[in-house]
């Protein structure tokens, strides 16, 4: 076959489907339903805004529901004075969280549970994770943690700083702050700087 052979029968080609694919927008009003091969759920029973809804235990009638009095949308509690890790120049705040025994023994709990599995208990940074995605992979785990303990900066950062790590992460550390109620991440902070006064 010569090219221009080859060329003249694309060209047919292409025009043919242009008039077919120009066929589907021919603008007409289709009284069938459309083709839906696959259903997932769009056709289960359902209460759509606005809707009315004949229910006997709503007897307003209507298919959207107040909220029982009280209740908060998620995200919308920001009123919660210990979740204030920055003052108004931007520093971070030191921890408002008093020491004590109990709380430092929470935050020590707490840390073992959620930060251990990475920074391992010593915060030396070698936890059970690491060590296991070293051996899987070496090449793309040849990176190291901070050591929670002994990085200066870390010693150095504000305790609001150490506290916002943990409620949105840094960097490949994800976020814990749905994990970690606010005053254990206080909790956390104190025994961060415990295991940092230990090593210092
Ligand atoms: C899934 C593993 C993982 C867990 C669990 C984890 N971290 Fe981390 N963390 C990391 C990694 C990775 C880094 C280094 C982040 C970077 O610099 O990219 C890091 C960094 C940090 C830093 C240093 C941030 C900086 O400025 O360099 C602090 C502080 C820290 N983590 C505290 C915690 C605390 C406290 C917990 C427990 C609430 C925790 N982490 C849980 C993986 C983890």
């Amino acid at each position: 076959m010569t090219n221009l052979r080859i060329l003249k029968i694309g060209a047919i080609a292409l025009a043919l489907l242009g008039v077919t694919s120009l066929g589907a927008c021919r603008g007409g009003i289709k009284k069938a339903p459309p083709i839906h091969p696959v259903l997932d759920m769009d056709f289960q029973q359902k209460l759509k805004a606005q809707m009315g809804v004949d229910f006997e235990f709503w007897t307003d009638g209507r298919a959207m529901r107040t909220p029982p009095a009280g209740t908060v949308a998620r995200g919308s509690m920001d009123d919660d004075p210990l979740e204030v890790y920055q003052n108004a120049n931007g520093g971070y705040v030191a921890n408002p969280v008093p020491a004590s025994a109990e709380v430092l023994a929470r935050g020590q709990e707490r840390f073992n549970i959620y930060c251990a599995v990475c920074h391992d208990r010593s915060g030396s940074g070698q936890g059970a994770v690491l060590l296991r995605a070293k051996t899987a992979s070496p090449a793309a785990f040849n990176y190291a943690l901070p050591d929670l303990g002994k990085e200066q900066r870390l010693v150095e950062a504000g305790d609001g700083y150490l506290y916002q790590v943990i409620a949105n992460g840094q960097g490949t550390m994800p976020a814990y702050g749905h994990q970690i109620p606010v005053a254990d991440r206080w909790a956390i902070v104190h025994y961060v700087r415990a295991l940092q006064t230990r090593f210092q």
